[in-house]
C-alpha cells in the first residue's frame, strides 16, 4: 500500500480511493481512537488540579470532550458508510460492472454532513488553539506538572493531525469519489439511454 501521507497531493492525486481510504484509516482514525481518550483523561485530571486557578481548563475540556463525542460518530459514519461505498463503487466502475447505487441516494448529500462535521470540529479545535495560548502551557505550569506539559504537546499534535486528516478528506478523497459517482452515473445513463 502507498505509505506516503495524504498531505502529498502529487502522489495521491493518481492512488487508488481504497488506499487513500485505509491510510485515512490506519493513520488519522486510529490517532483520533488513541488520543481521544487519552487527552480527554488528561485534561480531566488538569481540570482537578488546575481548575482554580485556570479556569480556562474547564472550558477547553468541555470543547474537546464535545469534539471527541461528535469524532466518535463521524468516523462511525465514515467506515460503516461513506467509505465503504466508495471503495465498491470504485470497484465496479475499475471491473466495468453496474454501480450498486447506495440507499442514501448520491454522495452529494452525506460529504456535505461530513464537510460540515469536519467545519464544526475546525472551529472548536481553533478556539481551543486560542484558548490555550496556540498550545503554550501557562508559564510555570509544565515544571510544576510533568502530566501537563505532555498534555499540551499531545493537543497540538492531535490538532495538527486533524488538520491534515479533513484536508486529505475534503480535498482530496471527497471530490475524487464525487467525481468518480458522476463519471459512473453518466455512462449508465449512456447505456440506459442506448437501451431504450
Ligand atoms: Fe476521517
Ligand atoms: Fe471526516
Amino acid at each position: 500500500m502507498n505509505q506516503t501521507p495524504p498531505n502529498s497531493p502529487t502522489t495521491w492525486d493518481d492512488a487508488p480511493l481504497r488506499a487513500l481510504m485505509d491510510h485515512i484509516v490506519e493513520t488519522h482514525h486510529a490517532l483520533c481512537r488513541r488520543e481521544l481518550p487519552r487527552l480527554d483523561a488528561l485534561l480531566k485530571a488538569a481540570v482537578e488540579r488546575h481548575g482554580r486557578r485556570h479556569p480556562e481548563l474547564r472550558h477547553i475540556h468541555a470543547l474537546f470532550s464535545k469534539v471527541s463525542r461528535d469524532l466518535h460518530m463521524h468516523l462511525l459514519k465514515e467506515e460503516e458508510t461513506l467509505f465503504p461505498y466508495v471503495a465498491q463503487l470504485e470497484e465496479s466502475v475499475r471491473r466495468n460492472l453496474p454501480v450498486s447505487w447506495p440507499r442514501f441516494g448520491s454522495l452529494e448529500s452525506p460529504v456535505r454532513l461530513l464537510v460540515e462535521d469536519h467545519d464544526q470540529t475546525d472551529e472548536e479545535l481553533k478556539l481551543i488553539r486560542r484558548l490555550t495560548n496556540n498550545f503554550t502551557p501557562p508559564a510555570g505550569f509544565a515544571e510544576e506538572d510533568a502530566d501537563c506539559a505532555v498534555l499540551f504537546d499531545a493537543l497540538k499534535a492531535f490538532d495538527r493531525d486533524m488538520q491534515e486528516h479533513i484536508r486529505a478528506e475534503n480535498d482530496l478523497l471527497f471530490p475524487r469519489a464525487v467525481a468518480l459517482e458522476e463519471a459512473a452515473c453518466a455512462g449508465e445513463k449512456a447505456s440506459s439511454d442506448l437501451i431504450r
